[in-house]
């Protein structure tokens, strides 16, 4: 028998239309555009600001307009997995929100949270259900409304994250494209180093919670990044080796992008061109469940059918891995 793939089919996403520059960062804690931009590369980012929107509205937009470019109708959707860290609300799922706001009923959704590898995770989930042969149309939503955990008087974090979702369409296939292979891990240990102190079942909301100020991102930027560097380049060369790929294989490594620092040590060990890298931090910071989708979606028109692609991604958990797909159609003639 053929081996069934999940072949992406079709990628959309949507940011806010709100810009926060490094010079208005700058009035609000202390730092500066030079400090931003030679430790993370980033010199703007997305902010959601309308009260009342979250999570699931920008995961919509970007659902909407990916049934909408794909030709999908919403009815034809088996399965809708969201990758967040900053649901709607602690229940329900984000990814029941996004399907009941875009009208698709005959699925079922859930949640993935794996930080910023989220997005991997869901995407593999998503691949396997496909694989199984059961589900023909699932869609991979990875989403973030980062400034909602984000504590704008912390200057070592608040510079970093953005706000962005991005949806992925994924459909069976024969034919010798769509996702190869996934190498995914997660050490709990790294929770010490990256997590939310308070609003969950150990530490609930309660006014010395909110005083403490316990509801943002607490994060020992050094230690993650030891982490993430080698982690990231560790699980991208594993991959090149179990496939025989050499750098002048690959078409395109799509890193998460936390740091561009982090993103260069990982191209620096494939032996790849910052060519063939994804980067665009600059523009969007780290949307964490959104990197990936985002970069795919911005450089679309320039993939092409068969083209050998790597993801990879690091995030709180710890959680890290990397995928290995072909592209399975030409982007220039998807719009
Ligand atoms: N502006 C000016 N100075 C700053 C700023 C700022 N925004 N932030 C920190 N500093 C200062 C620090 O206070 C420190 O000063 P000191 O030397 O007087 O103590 C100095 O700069 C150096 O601080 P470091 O924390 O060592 O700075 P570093 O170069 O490590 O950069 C950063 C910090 C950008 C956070 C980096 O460590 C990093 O990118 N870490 C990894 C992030 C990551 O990959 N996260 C995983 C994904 S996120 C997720 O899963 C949700």
């Amino acid at each position: 028998m053929t081996k069934i793939r999940a072949a992406i089919t079709g990628i959309h996403a949507w940011v806010p239309e709100y810009i926060l520059t490094n010079d208005e960062l700058a009035k609000m804690v202390e730092t500066s555009d030079e400090w931003i931009t030679t430790r993370t590369g980033i010199r703007e980012r997305h902010i959601l600001k309308e009260k009342g929107k979250g999570t699931s509205d920008m995961g919509a937009e970007a659902v909407k307009g990916l049934l909408k470019k794909t030709n999908t109708h919403p009815d034809e959707i088996d399965l809708l997995i969201c990758a967040t860290v900053t649901p709607d609300m602690q229940f329900p799922a984000t990814a029941n929100i996004i399907a009941d706001k875009v009208g698709i009923k005959n699925a079922f959704h859930f949640d993935i949270n794996a930080a910023c590898s989220g997005q991997i995770y869901a995407l593999t989930t998503a691949a396997k259900f496909i694989e199984s042969g059961g589900y023909k149309k699932v869609i991979m939503v990875g989403a973030d409304k980062m400034s909602s955990i984000t504590d704008y008087t912390d200057r070592s974090t608040c510079v970093i994250f953005g706000d962005a979702g991005a949806a992925i369409l994924l459909e069976p296939t024969t034919e010798d494209v769509g996702i190869i292979d996934s190498i995914h891990q997660s050490d709990g240990a790294g929770r010490l180093h990256l997590h939310q102190k308070a609003g969950g079942s150990v530490k609930p909301a309660s006014h010395e919670t909110i005083d403490a100020r316990e509801h943002f991102i607490y994060q020992e930027g050094q230690a993650v990044f030891k982490f993430a560097v080698s982690k990231m380049a560790d699980v991208s060369v594993e991959m090149m080796k179990k496939h025989h790929l050499e750098s002048e294989d690959l078409a395109w490594l799509v890193p998460h992008q936390a740091n561009l620092r982090i993103i260069e040590a990982t191209a620096r060990r494939m032996g790849i061109d910052k060519s063939q890298v994804m980067i665009n931090i600059e523009r969007y910071g780290n949307t964490t469940s959104a990197t990936i989708p985002l970069c795919l979606w911005e450089w679309e028109k320039q993939l092409k059918k068969g083209d050998n692609i790597i993801l990879a991604a690091f995030g709180g958990g710890f959680t890290w891995g990397s995928i290995y797909l072909k592209w399975a159609y030409d982007g220039s003639n998807h719009h």
